[in-house]
């Protein structure tokens, strides 16, 4: 493992750096997760602040509102050094929008009208306890209200200072044109990783185009690539993994075949699997950042390690042969 610092790269146009691997806060509001352990969460979290990671992930949905309280907690006294990302548009204090799923037995609307926007800022500046937002972002876009219009008011949100950078996620190439016509988008959220490459071919060239910055989520496809997903792992009914087509025993094995072809690169710079798959992430051209899930201390050391490992054209090559070769005809 080369012991440099953590490398960091701008979100956008925003001037804001932050760390190239970023912790996601999903998991720790439980919900879709198998519930969540509070004190393991912030221990989680401060353990990645502790190396260097600056940028972490949340949103209200995650846990309606448990995760963002949590990350509040954990942050509490550091937030100097925190790149704080939270989300809007996933809403369950109106009915406006339309109809996306329930969460605990209420009904959660994607909208992003302008006062919904501004009341829900509000409520998770409240849950993090802070001030202000560093990347504000659209987490599912809203067919009922013109992109045009929820970008009028994240741009308020810039002006008066609540929020310092604008993002989208889950946007279509058309969605994203529209967000750069409208000015100020700094960064999309989109799932890529090894097994979720299709943005390769749709928004990556479009963001890349516009100097817009891209963070993949769910980077370790859920954790099935952080190579400790072994044939006995049982997973808890209410864990979306839970019966997934993604966690198939024949899934297991190909990931399996494909740690085993990229041993000897992971013993020769003495880093893990996990740290190789989000090495090779944030090298992939067009993104920006990786965002990783991590529900305990251990966990978020491995994941932020990787923000330190730097591997050569060669090396990132190898793997990604290794990945072509092994990751064939996955179950989805
Ligand atoms: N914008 C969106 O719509 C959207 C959607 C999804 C995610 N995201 C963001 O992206 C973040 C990352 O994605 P994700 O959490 O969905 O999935 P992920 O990062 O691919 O996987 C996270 C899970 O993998 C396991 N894991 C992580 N690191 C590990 C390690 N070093 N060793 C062993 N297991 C490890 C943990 O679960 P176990 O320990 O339980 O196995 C962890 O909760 C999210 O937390 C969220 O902030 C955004």
């Amino acid at each position: 493992m080369a012991s440099n610092q953590v490398r960091t790269r701008p979100i956008g146009k925003s001037g804001i750096q932050a760390s190239v691997v970023g912790l996601g806060t999903w998991a720790i509001g439980g919900w879709m997760w198998g519930g969540t352990d509070e004190r393991q969460s912030i221990a989680a979290i401060q353990a990645s602040i502790d190396e260097g990671i600056s940028l972490i992930d949340t949103a209200p949905a995650y846990g309606m509102g448990l995760s963002e309280t949590i990350v509040g907690r954990a942050i509490k006294g550091r937030r100097d050094k925190v790149v704080l990302a939270t989300k809007c548009g996933l809403v369950w204090h109106t009915t406006n929008g339309n109809y996306f799923f329930e969460q605990d037995g209420k009904p959660v609307h994607r909208y992003l009208g302008a006062d919904s926007i501004a009341y829900e800022l509000e409520q998770s500046l409240r849950r993090l306890g802070t001030d202000h937002i560093d990347h504000y972002i659209t987490h599912w876009q809203d067919a009922t209200t013109p992109i045009a219009e929820s970008m009028e008011a994240l741009i308020r949100l810039k002006e008066q200072g609540k929020i310092r950078s604008i993002g989208a996620s889950n946007v279509s190439p058309g969605d994203l044109k529209a967000y750069v016509e409208s000015g100020a988008i700094d960064a999309i959220q989109e799932e890529y990783s090894m097994v979720a490459r299709d943005i390769e071919g749709t928004l990556l060239p479009v963001a890349m185009e516009n100097d817009v910055s891209v963070l993949s989520y769910s980077s370790l496809a859920l954790g099935l690539l952080s190579g400790k997903v072994g044939p006995e792992r049982v997973f808890a009914e209410d864990d979306q993994r839970h019966g997934n087509p993604r966690f198939s025993q024949d899934n297991r094995r190909k990931v399996a075949q494909l740690a085993n072809a990229v041993l000897p690169l992971a013993e020769a710079h003495k880093v893990s699997m996990a740290q190789l798959v989000i090495a090779w992430t944030v090298l992939q051209p067009g993104i920006t950042f990786s965002l990783c899930g991590a529900r305990d201390p251990a966990q978020a050391r491995e994941n932020a390690a990787a923000a330190r490992l730097t591997l050569s054209d060669e090396e990132v090559a190898h793997i990604g042969e290794a990945v072509a070769r092994n990751l064939v005809d996955l179950d989805r």
